[in-house]
């Protein structure tokens, strides 16, 4: 079965349907390119470029808690999580790692971190409560602030406009697949860029747009917890359009911004040497890795369908996709891991894709059950690369969950995290040797955090956080990723 109708968002990512026991060795003639290229030197030492950004990944809703407070409106994730459950252990973002009001702690972290650069993203609903009109003042205010504490540190607030908190009246108004929500995301943006512009200059407008609008739309797993494949891929046109007319809206305040998108990105590897899975895969990697790539960069959607792609479904109209068309002044790409894929026959309902996804478990798993495969990193930021060359890449996210705790003298010993990092960032070095142009690194997550549906049961953090105390303690691989940060050596 196809994951677009079956998977949650850790299946989707993650474990699916016996896939160790129908996949343990990749079949020959299947090599990695990372394998191919440097057999014996995948540890070389790396020097990182000395103007090279070091920095770490939040979002607003897994961070900042206060979720009614200062004329905050709802978001689908209030509601979502207020929901019975939705969300593992009953959880909120309702507090989460109360960001709103420790903030200036949380900027003395990365300081300490030796980071350079911050990615964190706007709550809507805190700008615009009820998703439209003039912002609101308090709410700008707290980014103000939280902009300046990071600009007096030196380090660079990259911003990102919509990580996955919609105002709840939006969702009713439709949510994404209305396409009143292009114009309403627009508006969004140029109220609030007109107010952050001066001090913000690197903005991200979405986050994984493929991950909202299927997990959101087809899938139910997350906010707004809607089934329904046709909604999802009209989504997904939706937000086409909103990324390219925001686009425009924010270079119109100030051509100098840099304004891109963080995409989510898996390596997809054909789970066969056949053609069909080849073909397969190529599928999967146009629809969940370039869907909101191609349009913007190329004009066009690129093929992700055995047969057409289903554009009259997705409310593509004539004219659209100059709408969609942006010069992105960048690339994110949030990785976490590879997925292999074989051809099925297309589904006889809506999804007609042809593709099924599961995981590899030849790599060591996290706490999350996510494998850790650094060549599939390299094989895609390389991919990513030479299809669209000129553009400059930046890995918004790139992390792992282990559970560690702080052992009898409060320290946290995550060496399981440490080898993660080596392992990635060496793949990130061989894959800018290879003629990658990569220009920054943020790891996921500055602190631990609320993980969407999973609750407070998954610990991405650098930091490890007590949720009861909101005591905030660099782990040992903070510690690890500061030297690193400080030198760019890699040994
Ligand atoms: C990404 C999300 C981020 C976080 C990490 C673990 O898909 O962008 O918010 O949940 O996964």
């Amino acid at each position: 079965m196809s994951r677009w109708k079956n998977f949650n968002r850790r299946e989707f990512l993650t474990t699916a349907l016996g896939a160790a026991a129908s996949f343990s060795v990749l079949p020959p003639g299947h090599r990695l390119i990372g394998e191919l290229l440097e057999p014996q030197s995948r540890f070389a030492p790396f020097q990182f470029p000395e103007e090279f950004i070091w920095g770490a990944a939040t979002a607003a809703y897994q961070i900042e808690g206060a979720w009614a407070e200062d004329g905050k409106g709802e978001s689908i994730w209030d509601r979502f999580s207020h929901t019975p459950g939705k969300v593992k252990g009953a959880s909120t973002g309702d507090v989460a790692c109360d960001s709103y009001h420790r903030y200036k702690e949380d900027v003395a972290l990365l300081k300490a971190l030796n980071l350079n650069s911050y990615r964190f993203s706007i709550s809507w609903p805190r700008i615009q409560p009820d998703g439209s009109g003039a912002p609101n003042a308090r709410g700008l205010d707290y980014y103000k602030r939280l902009a300046d504490a990071l600009l007096e540190e030196k380090i660079r607030p990259l911003c990102t406009l919509y990580h996955w908190d919609l105002p709840q009246k939006w969702e009713e108004a439709g949510g994404w697949p209305n396409r009143d929500l292009a114009a309403r995301f627009t508006d969004y943006a140029d109220v609030t860029v007109r107010a952050l512009g001066d001090r913000i200059s690197h903005w991200c407008l979405f986050n994984e747009p493929w991950v909202f609008t299927f997990l959101g739309y087809a899938r139910g797993a997350h906010a707004p917890a809607r089934k329904n494949f046709a909604d999802c891929m009209r989504a997904t046109h939706v937000v086409n359009i909103a990324q390219g007319q925001a686009f425009r809206a924010v270079k119109a305040i100030n051509s100098k911004l840099q304004v891109g998108t963080a995409f989510s990105m898996a390596n997809c590897q054909p789970a066969t040497s056949s053609d069909a899975d080849r073909q397969a895969a190529d599928r999967a990697h146009a629809l969940g890795n370039v869907w909101f790539i191609h349009p913007a960069l190329r004009g066009e959607y690129p093929k992700a369908f055995p047969g057409d792609n289903p554009l009259e479904l997705m409310g593509v109209k004539s004219g659209d996709l100059e709408l969609c068309s942006a010069p992105l002044d960048f690339l994110g790409i949030n990785y976490y891991l590879r997925q292999l894929v074989s051809a099925i026959p297309p589904g006889t309902g809506e999804d007609t894709t042809g593709v099924h996804h599961f995981d590899a478990h030849e790599g060591p798993l996290t706490d999350f059950a996510w494998e850790v495969w650094p060549d599939g990193f390299h094989d895609l930021v390389f991919r990513i690369s030479c299809e669209y060359k000129t553009t400059p890449l930046e890995i918004t996210e790139n992390g792992c969950s282990y559970l560690d705790c702080p052992d009898e003298h409060g320290r946290i010993p995550d060496e399981r995290r440490i080898q993660f990092m080596r392992g990635y960032l060496h793949a990130l070095g061989r894959a800018m040797l290879h003629g990658a142009n990569v220009r920054a690194y943020h790891h996921w997550s500055l602190l631990d955090n609320f993980e969407w549906a999973e609750g407070y049961a998954q610990r991405f953090g650098l930091t490890y956080v007590d949720f009861r105390t909101q005591k905030r303690t660099i782990k040992d691989s903070g510690h690890w990723y500061s030297k690193l940060a400080a030198t760019g050596s890699l040994t």
